[in-house]
């Protein structure tokens, strides 16, 4: 990603979304993205994902040029976007049903993704019988089986209590180094944000902008006993200096 701006309206109401981000991603890479509300998180995020052109600059994957959506992108937004009258099983072979790819076999895949997160043996219920983290277990297993080479996440745990998100972040920590999968991880949470990645980084507002990007040389596998560890606490205070907060 090279020189990748991105304004929104004209004139008085032009909006500078974002200015001039270069950054580079390294296949099996996990970056967070981490900075306050309006700081263009989001609208990165779906440019990468070829939801929205660049203003300036181009994004390319692969030595390709990015021109619009692709298949081995998958997305995950902050609320599990599952349909109602589907259940946890219809829910999560979705993308089969979409691509209509006939060489898996589905039900294996997605009972085998139910049992990454936790999940195995409720492929039968309604989403409206989950909880909103198991909800998000179902979103994240419908990701995940689709099998991108590119996973991107906008606050995906943004609105799950404290105990949930760090279940979560423990999982997703631990599928994300099983499956070496390049994540582009999207939240307010600044713990979060380096208990994940690789590197993180941080945006600021007023044009949206990348501040600095920061190198997270934590141990893998991520265990829960690092949230309260004195490098991590160190890193928090390093991403806290760089975001201006004290
Ligand atoms: N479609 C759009 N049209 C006009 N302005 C937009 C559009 N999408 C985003 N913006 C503006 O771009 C800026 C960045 O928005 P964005 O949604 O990327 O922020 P964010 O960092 O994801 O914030 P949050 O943490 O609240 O989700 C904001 O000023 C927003 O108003
Ligand atoms: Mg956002």
């Amino acid at each position: 990603m090279a020189g990748v701006s991105r304004v929104f309206g004209k004139g008085r109401d032009t909006n500078v979304a974002l200015e001039n981000v270069d950054l580079d991603i390294e296949p099996g890479e996990f970056i967070s993205v981490v900075g306050p509300s309006g700081c263009g998180k989001s609208t990165l995020l779906k440019m990468i994902a070829g939801l929205l052109g660049c203003s300036e600059g181009t994004i390319t994957i692969g030595g390709e040029k990015l021109e619009g959506t692709r298949a081995d992108i998958g997305l995950m937004f902050q609320t599990a976007t599952l349909f109602p009258w589907r259940t946890v099983f219809d829910n999560i072979r979705l993308p089969f049903q979409v691509h209509r790819d006939k060489s898996v076999d589905v039900t294996a895949k997605v009972e085998e993704v139910l049992e990454l997160v936790g999940l195995s043996g409720l492929q039968d219920r309604y989403p409206r019988q989950l909880s909103g983290g198991m909800q998000q277990r179902v979103a994240l297993c419908r990701l995940l089986v689709s099998d991108p080479d590119l996973m991107l996440m906008d606050e995906p745990f943004g609105a799950l209590d404290e105990f949930t998100r760090e279940r979560l972040n423990i999982e997703l920590a631990r599928i994300a180094e099983l499956e070496g999968k390049t994540t582009v991880f999207v939240t307010h949470n600044i713990t979060e944000a380096i208990f994940l990645a690789d590197r993180v980084v941080a945006m600021g507002t007023e044009p949206g902008r990348v501040l600095d990007v920061i190198d997270i040389d934590l141990p893998r596998p991520r265990e829960s006993s690092m949230f309260t560890s004195p490098e991590l606490i160190e890193k928090v205070q390093e991403v806290r200096k760089v975001l201006g907060l004290a």
